[in-house]
């Protein structure tokens, strides 16, 4: 077959069946990316004689004669087209995965498309930007901005990865293929709970192409979390890598590896099991219930799990004063159970990992993950293997939001990697990512809140179920945090907790953006406007003085956490810009007079690092251009945190952003670090680059000072160069004098966490609730947040708007569906309802001006915080447009509108 790809000719045969998006990967055009395969999410655009298709589900054959053209083609040369120009100006991207697919999209489209872009980009899934930059990038909004040596933090300096996203370099993890790389595909359980009697791959083994199938007997036998914390013993050790005993539908059985994913399909299809079904229990009140079938039959002790017998993984309890007597002193109480269903991350890059030994025979891993050293120590761990001879690293990661805190992959890569000493790779499918993946933990929240007409609060008790699905992975540290800042944000002289985390066979559940205060966030916020509403009193004047100011112990009930101080505080800020914003009559008007409108507000803390220690180390070297070598362990999928490492480097060392050369997230690289999760990259990494940037300093000055013959006293940093007395020497020079003198100029920084700050959120919805059809319409969003000092603008604001998108997908439409058998019936994007362009409303972003003592530059962490308050603003503004309380996510039409008509009708 002949075709031209971006201008070249090329004569080359797709397989039958193939698709145009896997043959132009396989020809090397790895700027056509995969997010579903399924033509929902745009992430595999390219011209097909000029008009954009979906490559995924173009047939290769369709191809032939005519010409294609990827991201890497758009320009037709090394300049960029103007819209990859204007993505880079406006910076409108994340994690970058589906700017391939959005940018060719968005330079196709003619003037009257741009006009309605809610249509135009239908096609096209951002998970991370909540769109505001994309569309600002389309209209040709220029945001980034170029910093001078010393200008690095609070200017808009644009991310050191973007020429190469724009143009589709970036290499993520799957965009790698080295020689004979074999494939890997997991045979899946068909019953939710059963016992594996015997498994026979013979005929598997037939298969041409199959090389290895591997069982529980191939396995190592040493049980493990897929969660990943630097203290592993938070969670209980209840998995596998691959197991005797299935607790979920789609949990793996066995993997087939390959010459090719068809061959590795067909082997998984061949393989034979003689399976003996276990009674199994998908409700978590029925499952702690006496004579429900224990999930885990295990030690508690040696697992960790808290109650095996009554698959109870974890509980909380624990009060202050007497919640009885509180209530009784109350003119108002509100008692409710709200629910917050499972949702899905649903990061565009799937899970995915590639593995091979090298030469020195070490076992490499290149992966898709959040915790590379973390992943490192516990592969070392389950496979008994030196921790020298071990390297796990990523190159740029396409979105995570928690799901990549999780060791879900690399195992079974490392054990086919060591199993057949070739390259494998395994890549989840989308519908593997919502049946064999986590979602985030689904909570029943029964909130009792009482208040006396004064306004003063008496008494807040919470009772949460939170279900940890077939495996106990994050189950007791989500729950933690879920009765944590949720209430210990609020005075009060009565409170009251208790929690638990209870095993179902249904998917489990692990690490999720807020990690479990969403959940929690959900009910107690709600409950507070029910009571502030009880007593006649406006939501966010309640708020305003029962939330804890500065110098208040902050108190939860079952924990009064030590090492959390205010750093700064800016909740009253955050409030006030919240209550000025909705004031204004600004946003949208309502499609006509017969929608109810209301509006909402809710508020949400959270410690800026997760409790018991997080390490980061940073090291600079100076470099022959003047510039420095910059190595950060914490990984970049979209969080910004590499811009901001260059940001505080450069204001520290008076250099410009864009003279450090950053490595990152790679466990070669020496020292620690514990991970880019619990929004730690900029507060805890970052601190230690401004560390290490001090400690620079501190040695240019003294070599400056030694070389020149100056009183230290006399030295200073002026940009790119030490001004000693009169005489200012430049870094280059200051290189080669260290050459000459035989050394090399490196320092570095080191933090561990251990005394934590609070961040704080505040959102406002105004909203229209159509009484017929139960459309909900955002007419006005506003969120203030208090991030300490803004280190870059533009990409905080993004940030919060990524949080507020994805929360309002969360809050509106979606839900993993696990019907009573334990099947997850929505497995792909199509049926899930991730929200597009037409979905989300631009956010007003306000930041109150804080500087915190601990983060870097007194900066704050602003990644997973946004989520937290929306869906409770959301809900509160419903209620006051309709009258109605609503109890359960996410606010579907159809369940609006019922309970709307029966108010009406009452
Ligand atoms: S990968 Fe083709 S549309 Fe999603
Ligand atoms: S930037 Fe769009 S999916 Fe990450």
């Amino acid at each position: 077959m002949t075709f031209k790809i971006n201008g070249k000719n090329f004569s080359e045969q797709p397989t039958a069946g193939q698709c145009l998006r896997t043959f132009l990967r396989q020809l090397g055009w790895f700027g056509v990316k995969k997010g579903c395969d399924a033509g929902d999410c745009g992430a595999c655009t390219v011209y097909l004689d000029g008009e954009p298709v979906h490559s995924c589900i173009v047939p290769a054959f369709r191809a032939q004669d005519h010409e294609v053209t990827t991201i890497e083609g758009l320009a037709g040369g090394n300049e960029l087209h103007p819209m990859q120009r204007a993505f880079l100006d406006a910076q409108g991207y994340q994690c970058g995965f589906c700017t391939a697919g959005m940018i060719m999209t968005a330079a196709a489209l003619n003037q009257s498309q741009r006009a309605d872009l809610g249509q135009a980009l239908k096609g096209n899934i951002c998970r991370c930007t909540g769109y505001r930059s994309i569309e600002d990038a389309i209209a040709g909004k220029h945001e980034i901005e170029n910093a001078k040596g010393g200008e690095g933090v609070g200017y808009n300096v644009a991310a050191p990865a973007g020429p190469d996203v724009v143009t589709g370099k970036a290499r993520f993890t799957m965009d790698f293929a080295p020689q004979g790389l074999l494939h890997i595909k997991l045979m899946r359980s068909p019953h939710p709970h059963a016992r594996i009697r015997s498994i026979d791959k013979s005929a598997a083994l037939r298969v041409a192409g199959v090389v290895a199938v591997l069982t529980h007997e191939d396995a190592p036998k040493t049980a493990f979390s897929t969660a990943r914390h630097e203290v592993r013993s938070i969670d209980a050790d209840d998995t596998m890598v691959l197991d005797t005993v299935v607790r979920f539908i789609g949990q793996r059985v066995a993997a087939v590896v390959a010459e090719s994913e068809g061959a590795a399909e067909e082997g998984c299809h061949q393989i034979k099991i003689d399976y003996e079904i276990l009674p199994a229990v998908f409700d978590p009140e029925k499952a702690m219930a006496p004579g429900a079938p224990v999930i885990h039959d295990k030690d508690a002790k040696e697992s960790r799990i808290l109650d095996p017998q009554h698959n109870i993984v974890w509980k909380v309890d624990g009060g202050i004063g007497d919640v009885d007597a509180g209530f009784a002193q109350a003119d108002a109480v509100h008692e409710g159970t709200y629910f917050v269903p499972r949702v899905q991350h649903a990061h565009l890059e799937t899970l995915s990992a590639i593995g091979w030994t090298d030469a020195a025979g070490r076992l490499n891993v290149r992966s898709s993950t959040q915790v590379p050293f973390l992943t490192r120590q516990e592969l070392a761990r389950v496979f008994d293997l030196d921790l020298a001879k071990l390297r796990v690293f990523c190159e740029r990661v396409g979105g995570g939001f928690g799901a990549k805190q999780e060791m879900l992959i690399e195992d079974i890569v490392a054990l086919a990697a060591l199993h057949t000493g070739k390259p494998v790779k395994l890549e989840f499918t989308r519908e593997e990512q919502f049946i064999a993946a986590t979602t985030r933990h689904p909570m029943r929240v029964h909130v009792k809140i009482g208040a006396r007409r004064d306004g003063t609060l008496t008494a807040m008790q919470l009772d949460v179920l939170s279900n940890t699905g077939a495996y106990g992975n994050h189950g007791a540290p989500v729950l933690e945090h879920a009765c944590g800042e949720s209430i210990s944000v609020y005075n009060c002289a009565n409170k009251k907790v208790s929690g638990v985390a209870v095993y179902t066979n249904t998917v489990p559940a692990g690490a999720f953006r807020g990690y479990g205060l969403p959940q929690t966030g959900f009910a107690v916020e709600s409950a507070i406007d029910e009571v502030a509403r009880a007593i006649g009193m406006d939501g966010l004047e309640f708020r305003r003085r029962n939330a804890i100011k500065r110098g208040d112990r902050m108190i939860s009930a079952h924990v009064s956490p030590d090492d959390v101080i205010y750093g700064s505080y800016g909740l009253d800020q955050c409030l006030d810009l919240v209550a000025q914003a909705m004031d204004q009559a600004d946003g949208d008007k309502p499609p006509s007079p017969d929608w109810l409108v209301g509006q909402g507000v809710a508020l949400t803390m959270i410690d800026t690092v997760p409790p018991g220690g997080h390490y980061s180390d940073s090291k600079l070297t100076l470099r022959a251009d003047g510039g420095f070598d910059l190595t950060v362990g914490t990984a970049e999928f979209g969080n910004g945190t590499a811009t901001v490492h260059t940001q505080v480097a450069a204001t520290t060392l008076m250099v410009a952003p864009g003279k450090f050369h950053l490595q990152q997230s790679d466990s070669d690289h020496g020292g620690h670090d514990t991970g880019a999760y619990g929004s730690t990259g900029t507060v805890i990494a970052g601190r230690a680059t401004q560390l290490a940037a001090e400690a620079m300093r501190g040695k240019l000055l003294d070599f400056a000072a030694a070389q020149s013959k100056t009183p230290r006293a006399n030295c200073s940093l002026i940009a790119d160069a030490v001004q000693c007395g009169a005489k200012s020497v430049p870094l280059i020079e200051l290189f080669k004098a260290a050459q000459a003198a035989g050394t090399q100029l490196t320092a570095a920084g080191t933090t561990d966490g251990m005394t934590r700050s609070v961040a704080f959120n505040v959102q406002g919805f105004r909203v229209a609730v159509h009484p017929v059809s139960g459309e909900i319409r955002i007419l006005k969003s506003v969120q203030a947040a208090d991030a300490g000092t803004v280190i870059n603008p533009m990409q905080c604001r993004a940030q919060v708007e990524g949080g507020v998108a994805q929360a309002l997908g969360a809050a509106l439409f979606e839900e993993v569906v696990v019907d009573d058998k334990g099947r997850v019936v929505n497995p792909s994007f199509r049926n899930y309802h991730l929200p597009a362009f037409a979905d989300i409303p631009r956010t007003q972003v306000l930041f109150a001006k804080t500087s915190d003592t601990l983060g870097p530059y007194g900066a704050k962490s602003m990644s997973e915080s946004p989520y937290n308050p929306v869906a409770a603003a959301l809900g509160n503004a419903v209620r006051d447009a309709t009258g109605v309380r609503f109890y359960k996510l996410p606010f579907k039409p159809d369940r609006i509108f019922g309970q709307v008509a029966k108010a009406k009708r009452s």
